[in-house]
């Protein structure tokens, strides 16, 4: 039994299969408008040619390093493709802290800091001396020029270094490697992470055409047929576009299924009224949607006897990763009662049922929300190639894909009834997408010894 008033509250956030099918419709019409020569300037769904227009064809190999930029941890790997589709090596690979105060100062210490991580890196691996090529994973918007020209549109999620939104990445990369001037990298390509996901499963799964994230933010990358991509040149093939999803709303298409929660969310964020949609699905701030509702409804003498905590007043303090923990099947309740002990909440039995109600409501929200913009895609791609039926597999990472109990599941139901003409298989990447970034470096090159 849910008191009725709460459920007027939850109400706000269940999306009927209608209205999936509205907002999975008006994404359709954004990544039209995203990809056209005269539209697209203005458009919130960005769809960003990547330049990766082929997937690996088994013969690249080869030593290269790779960095991952953006996702919760910062890697440096280095990596050994083997000329065989099966083989692609992680030899060794580290994780580099990025303390929060850097993520919000200048692009040079940023940037400095990266080159001390890769050449620490080259140290311990004792790679020094070799000058490799480099894979570079950034997981924010850019404007690519070439593979290896790529220039920040905006910063997203917990980044805002001054001095590099419309710089090329590229280039304050390798200057910020010769200013230390103790090694030096070869040829760089620089892919999304939902880019470095697709290529990292495409060569366990040929048929990996799109590539999905739902972790600290949520994007996803396709393959598009070269004739549709007005802004490149060429109408033949296809090419790579990162559709930037995240975006979706940025005109105010989502404001009727907008809470006053997602309101709250982004007016307190650091980047307010940019990334609408990622804002009501990503591990950022799904924690914080939670916790903004468990306030409300305590206000409201629905939760906890009416007595908030000072700790729950305290912004960011339900961590995304108690969703999970709440939404457990077998110990959710139990871990319910010990975060909400934890942030000092008078709680009785109730309490505890209510509050997994509430994640339970916001993370499904959220996973189909991600469903109904992934039928989007897989619909456009099987309509654009002129099939009765399209089968293809995504490949996804993410911490709130991988780690949430039920999402993935509640995810591909949706999807499989708001696109019934696509059989879509999920693989979830293994080792993050740095290893695609290598791959995308070593196509980058088989492709430009051919041309020469
Ligand atoms: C990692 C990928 O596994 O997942 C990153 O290597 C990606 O490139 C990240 O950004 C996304 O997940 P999260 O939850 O770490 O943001
Ligand atoms: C944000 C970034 C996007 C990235 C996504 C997932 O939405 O803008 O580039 O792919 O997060 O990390």
């Amino acid at each position: 039994f849910t008191d009725l008033l709460v459920q007027a509250y939850l109400d706000l956030f269940c999306l009927s299969q209608e209205k999936l099918r509205q907002v999975s419709g008006q994404l359709k019409k954004d990544m039209v408008r995203g990809l056209g020569k005269h539209t697209h300037h203005k458009a919130p769904v960005k769809m960003l040619p990547s330049f990766v227009r082929a997937t690996p064809d088994g013969t690249e190999k080869g030593d290269f390093l790779a960095l991952d930029l953006g996702g919760t941890n910062f890697r440096v790997l280095h990596v050994r493709v083997v000329e065989d589709l099966q083989k692609v090596l992680k030899m060794d690979s580290q994780i580099c802290a990025i303390p929060k105060e850097m993520m919000l100062g200048t692009g040079q210490q940023l940037f400095d800091h990266i080159a001390k991580c890769l050449s620490d890196f080259l140290v311990s691996q004792d790679l020094k001396g070799q000058t490799l090529p480099l894979g570079f994973t950034f997981s924010f918007p850019c404007e690519q020029k070439e593979i290896d020209k790529s220039i920040l549109i905006r910063w997203t999620k917990g980044f805002n270094c001054s001095g590099v939104e419309g710089e090329d990445v590229v280039k304050l990369l390798k200057e910020a490697i010769h200013r230390r001037g103790d090694f030096d990298i070869g040829s760089v390509a620089m892919v999304n992470d939902t880019v470095g996901t697709m290529m990292s499963c495409g060569y366990r799964d040929q048929s990996c055409e799109i590539g999905m994230i739902i972790g600290t933010g949520t994007n996803a990358c396709y393959m598009e047929e070269m004739k549709n991509v007005k802004r490149v040149e060429g109408e033949d093939g296809r090419m790579c576009i990162n559709t930037e999803w995240g975006g979706f709303g940025d005109d105010g298409s989502l404001r009727g299924i907008q809470t006053e929660f997602d309101l709250e969310v982004d007016k307190t964020s650091i980047n307010p009224g940019v990334h609408t949609f990622e804002k009501m699905i990503s591990g950022m701030y799904l924690g914080e949607i939670v916790r903004l509702l468990l306030l409300k409804l305590t206000e409201d003498k629905l939760l906890f006897e009416g007595q908030t905590s000072e700790t729950l007043r305290t912004p960011e303090s339900f961590l995304t990763k108690f969703i999970s923990e709440v939404e457990e099947p077998d110990s959710g309740l139990e871990n319910a009662r010990r975060i909400l002990s934890q942030l000092n909440l008078k709680w009785n039995e109730v309490d505890a049922h209510v509050v997994r109600l509430v994640c339970d409501t916001v993370s499904s929200r959220s996973a189909r929300l991600c469903a109904a913009a992934l039928a989007a895609i897989a619909n456009h791609m099987r309509v654009s190639r002129k099939l009765d039926r399209l089968k293809t597999t995504v490949g996804v990472d993410g911490t709130v894909y991988r780690k949430h109990p039920n999402f993935s599941e509640e995810l591909q139901e949706t999807v499989r009834l708001l696109a019934p003409k696509c059989d879509i298989t999920f693989l979830v990447s293994e080792d993050g997408s740095g290893k695609g970034a290598a791959m995308v470096t070593a196509v980058a090159q088989r492709l430009a010894l051919h041309d020469h």
